[in-house]
């Protein structure tokens, strides 16, 4: 029998009575579960865990782990201004709008990347001439029209990226040069008009430690809060390398969560010299836990963003020559120990997921005013279950109304539902599904699934 890790206590108690039962019934093995999927454990502390992603690979594998394993999700690329709106006024939200539809379907949230930056911007905006008053109104319609087209589904944007040199100056770019510093004030408060429900962020890389750059970026947060300009959030993209955890990540964190705004680990990995060893994936998981370790220390660190969770999928060997490996799944989708010790960080095991076992996987399918339709999917790969009950926790005062293809009962907040009569043996490889009504007031945060 495999051991709980949450405090579901019914669920507890029920643990016993169901491998009783299985054992009564003649099951051939007892049931064990691998390790809860990363989202849920995250989700138990509060935190997000999320991963870039490329919307032309959100099926097969792919799309399999990033819904199972991550309760956010940040387009790699679709969301650029490159990407949207390639010629003035023509606008590609395609791509964008399948990691929207993805991350809907998965009971994920978005991460919106990025607004205003010097980088892959399309060539009618980088080559053009433009007075400040012109620049200025391109700027505005171009956030009112991407933050409005994603007015609600968007949980933090991205607004402004890469602002300052590594010496704290403010970077040379079309907006800095033709703007001057205030276009970030502006971004941001058109930002919050066109969604005043999105958090807002000013995102950059090489200030997870303390240094000239991160104090610049500090003292931008602090005079934007003085000023009364909008502004929720800080994102530390964290590109590392390899045994290069800044030392003073936590304390950084924590100067800018005294100021009042939210931090968040917006793209990180962690590259090493090519090739991969034991020894460099030991160092690479140790980095990994220290950033989410750190993150899980500051309750305004709202959580760990991966920019991309497979070496198939990463940035980095196209731009450093010779570096990679850089993900928490390697190439083939096997979990690395980096992946192990994220879960560790978030109060997992760290055996092997997700080989061993049957696990349960919550998601939100569809959801309106004050109802939600909900789906667990119990899935088993390296055991087999004759029997199931999976129990929850509803956060937020969600109540059941009905349910399909399992028998759910709700005392207060705990919800427990075990097989129907037709649907209680899941074999080894395979996989259930049950449903639910529900309704909601306020928020509908993805509880924690326990299985027994
Ligand atoms: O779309 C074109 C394609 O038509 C062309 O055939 C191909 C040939 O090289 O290039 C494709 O564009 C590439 C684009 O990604 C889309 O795949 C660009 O060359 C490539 O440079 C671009 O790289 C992106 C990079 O930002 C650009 O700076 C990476 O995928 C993306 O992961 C990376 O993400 C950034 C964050 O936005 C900000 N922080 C740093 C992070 C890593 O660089």
């Amino acid at each position: 029998m495999r051991s709980l890790r949450s405090g579901f206590s019914l669920a507890s108690a029920l643990t016993g009575l169901a491998t009783l039962g299985a054992l009564l019934a003649g099951a051939t093995a007892p049931a064990r579960a691998a390790d809860a999927p990363l989202r849920d454990l995250a989700a138990a502390k509060g935190k997000i865990i999320g991963s870039a992603v490329n919307p032309a690979k959100l099926t097969g594998t792919y799309g399999d782990i990033a819904g199972r394993e991550f309760n956010s999700v940040t387009p790699d690329n679709a969301m650029k201004w490159e990407s949207v709106e390639p010629s003035r006024g023509t606008f590609n939200w395609a791509p964008a709008d399948q990691v929207v539809a993805f991350a809907t379907a998965h009971g994920q949230q978005v991460r919106g990347h990025t607004l205003v930056w010097h980088s892959q911007n399309p060539g009618w905006l980088a080559n053009g001439t433009w007075t400040p008053a012109q620049l200025s109104t391109v700027l505005q319609d171009h956030i009112t029209a991407e933050v409005g087209r994603y007015k609600g589904r968007i949980a933090a944007w991205d607004v402004v990226n890469e602002a300052f040199n590594e010496d704290g100056t403010y970077r040379s770019s079309i907006w800095s040069n033709g703007l001057g510093q205030d276009y970030i004030a502006n971004a941001l408060t058109w930002a919050r008009a066109a969604d005043p429900g999105a958090k807002l962020y000013i995102n950059d890389y090489n200030v997870e430690g303390v240094n000239a750059k991160s104090t610049a970026l500090y003292n931008l947060v602090r005079s934007l809060k003085e000023r009364g300009v909008p502004i929720d959030g800080v994102g530390l993209q964290a590109h590392l390398i390899l045994g290069q955890v800044p030392s003073s990540l936590q304390q950084n964190i924590q100067r800018f969560a005294d100021l009042g705004v939210d931090v968040a680990i917006t793209e990180l990995d962690v590259r090493m010299q090519l090739p991969s060893t034991a020894a460099k994936l030991t160092q690479q998981a140790a980095d990994y836990k220290a950033v989410m370790d750190a993150c899980v220390a500051v309750s305004r660190c709202t959580g760990v963003t991966v920019w991309g969770f497979t070496d198939s999928d990463s940035w980095v060997p196209d731009v450093f020559d010779g570096y990679g490996a850089a993900t928490p799944y390697d190439e083939s989708f096997t979990p690395k120990p980096a992946y192990r010790a994220l879960a560790g960080s978030l109060g997992g095991g760290t055996t092997e997921p997700p080989g061993d076992g049957c696990t349960a996987v919550y998601s939100v399918v569809n959801q309106w005013n004050s109802g939600f339709t909900g789906q667990v999917r119990i899935s088993c790969s390296g055991g087999a279950l004759s029997s199931w009950r999976a129990g929850w926790t509803f956060g937020a005062g969600q109540r059941i109304t009905q349910s399909w293809n399992a028998n759910c009962t709700q005392s207060g907040t705990a919800v427990t539902c075990s097989n129907a009569s037709y649907n209680g043996t899941v074999p080894d490889g395979s996989s259930v599904t049950f449903g639910f009504n529900g309704s909601w007031s306020g928020s509908n945060p993805v509880p924690v699934v326990t299985l027994s």
